[in-house]
C-alpha cells in the first residue's frame, strides 16, 4: 500500500527561482533515495505539495517538512491509501502557474483544493476528488 498526502503551506521567507530550485533539487535527490514521489506547486507564497510513498517513510518526511522554518503548514488537505502511485515517474515535479490570476491552471487548481477542504465528503468521495485533482495537475503539466 502507498499513502498519499496533500497539504497547503505558506512561505515564511522570500523564495526566488534559485531558492526554489535548490529546494527542489535537494527534495528530488532525497525522495529518490527514499522512494517518495509527488509534486510541488508554488504561487503567491503558497505551496501545495503532494507526496506519496510507504506510510513510515512518508510520516518521517512529513515530520521534517512540518518542522522546516522556511514555511508554515496551514492545512493537510487529505491523506489517502492507494494501491499504486499516482506519480510513479516524479521524485518531485515542480510547477508554478503564471502570475495572472485568471490563468487556467491556477484557477482550476485552487478551486479544486478549496472544494476538497470545504466539503464534508465520505472517504470514497474524497479519494475520487483527490485523484481528479491530481489528474488535473498531471494534464496541466503535460500541456
Ligand atoms: C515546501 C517544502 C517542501 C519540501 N519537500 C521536500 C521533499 O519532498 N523531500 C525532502 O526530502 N525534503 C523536502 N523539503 C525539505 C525538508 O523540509 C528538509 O529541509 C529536508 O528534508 C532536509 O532535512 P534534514 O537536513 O534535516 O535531513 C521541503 C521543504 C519545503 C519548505
Amino acid at each position: 500500500m502507498i499513502t498519499g498526502l496533500v497539504y497547503l503551506s505558506e512561505a515564511t521567507t522570500f523564495f526566488d527561482e534559485l531558492d526554489l530550485n535548490c529546494l527542489l533539487i535537494n527534495a528530488a535527490n532525497t525522495n529518490q533515495k527514499h522512494s517518495i514521489t509527488g509534486f510541488l506547486y508554488f504561487k503567491n507564497s503558497q505551496f501545495v505539495q503532494y507526496i506519496e510513498g510507504p506510510a513510515n517513510t512518508l510520516d518521517e518526511l512529513f515530520l521534517k517538512i512540518k518542522s522546516d522554518k522556511r514555511h508554515r503548514v496551514k492545512m493537510v488537505i487529505d491523506q489517502i491509501e492507494l494501491d499504486s502511485r499516482l506519480f510513479p515517474e516524479w521524485s518531485m515535479a515542480y510547477f508554478a502557474s503564471p502570475d495572472d490570476s485568471e490563468s487556467f491552471g491556477g484557477q482550476i487548481f485552487l478551486n479544486m483544493t478549496r472544494f476538497i477542504s470545504d466539503y464534508d465528503m465520505t472517504q470514497g468521495a474524497k479519494k475520487n476528488a483527490l485523484i481528479n485533482l491530481l489528474g488535473t495537475v498531471k494534464q496541466l503539466n503535460h500541456a
